[in-house]
């Protein structure tokens, strides 16, 4: 369960089954949706269960979705763009969020590096990571304001960043040297599922890892939305830090 500010009243329900989420959306006029599956099957009906009830759906998506592609060129951006089109279809006010690679997905490397001073993982290209909190930011933002409706944000981070970059700053920040080792997909796949993260996801992240192409690209969406400036990368080791003590 997420930890949440006194006061916020949770509501549960399952996203696979949309019979679930009507006593949660009762009263609800605007949907935050994260689409934790890797395929759109099942989205269809909760789309119907959310468009019987509230009037306006912010969607987290991803900053690779390539609008003037047939096909995206690996699975997870595929999943997005099945996910946004059937979201246009919905007949639901929409706002879409397309998000560069979080920077909390650098917790996955938190038993790696209280095991020793090594990351291992796959090559990917270097990409503006941007801070959890500055999502959620332009989520609540866009959340409680009209003005968004039909609107594609890609948001980054300030800054691009490999992942040996990302590595070692989070050294930096908890005072000890450690470095990013490259390997090959076959080892990859055993250090993420040795992470925890589950076998369908490993594939995926690997499948994107391969064929991601290179992106430079930084937006200044965040600080258009919010006033306020992406925060950076070494902003998020600090908040971190304890994560990798
Ligand atoms: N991470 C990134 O860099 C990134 C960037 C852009 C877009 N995205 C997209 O954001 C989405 C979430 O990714 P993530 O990395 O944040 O994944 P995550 O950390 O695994 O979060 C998934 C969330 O979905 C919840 N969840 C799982 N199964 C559920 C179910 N059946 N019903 C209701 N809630 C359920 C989980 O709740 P519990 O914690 O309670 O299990 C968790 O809060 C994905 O579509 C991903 O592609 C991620």
């Amino acid at each position: 369960m997420a930890r949440l500010p006194e006061g916020v009243e949770v509501a549960e329900g399952d996203l696979s089954v949309p019979e679930t989420l009507e006593r949660a959306l009762t009263g609800i006029e605007t949907v935050f949706l994260v689409w934790p599956f890797l395929t759109s099957n099942g989205a269809s009906a909760i789309l119907a269960t959310i468009a019987s009830a509230a009037r306006h759906l912010v969607y987290l998506s991803s900053s690779g979705v390539n609008e003037d592609a047939e096909r995206q060129t690996d699975p997870i951006n595929q999943l997005h763009a099945d996910m946004e089109s059937l979201i246009e279809a919905s007949g639901l006010e929409w706002t879409i969020l397309r998000a560069n690679t979080i920077a909390s997905n650098a917790l996955g490397w938190a038993g790696q590096i209280r095991d020793g001073g090594v990351v291992r993982g796959p090559g990917i290209a270097p990409t503006a990571v941007i801070h959890q909190r500055d999502v959620a930011a332009v989520a609540v933002r866009v959340l409680t304001s009209d003005k968004h409706a039909s609107a594609k944000y890609v948001l980054t981070g300030p800054q691009v960043l490999s992942r040996a970059e990302q590595v070692r700053m989070i050294g930096e920040a908890i005072g000890r040297p450690l470095r990013f080792e490259r390997v090959p997909v076959q080892v990859a796949r055993e250090q993420m599922l040795a992470d925890g993260r589950p076998p369908a996801l490993v594939e995926a992240l690997l499948a994107s890892a391969e064929t991601r192409p290179h992106s430079d690209l930084i937006t200044s969406t965040v600080e258009e939305i919010t006033g306020a400036a992406a925060r950076t990368f070494r902003e998020w080791t600090v908040d971190h830090a304890d994560d990798f003590r």
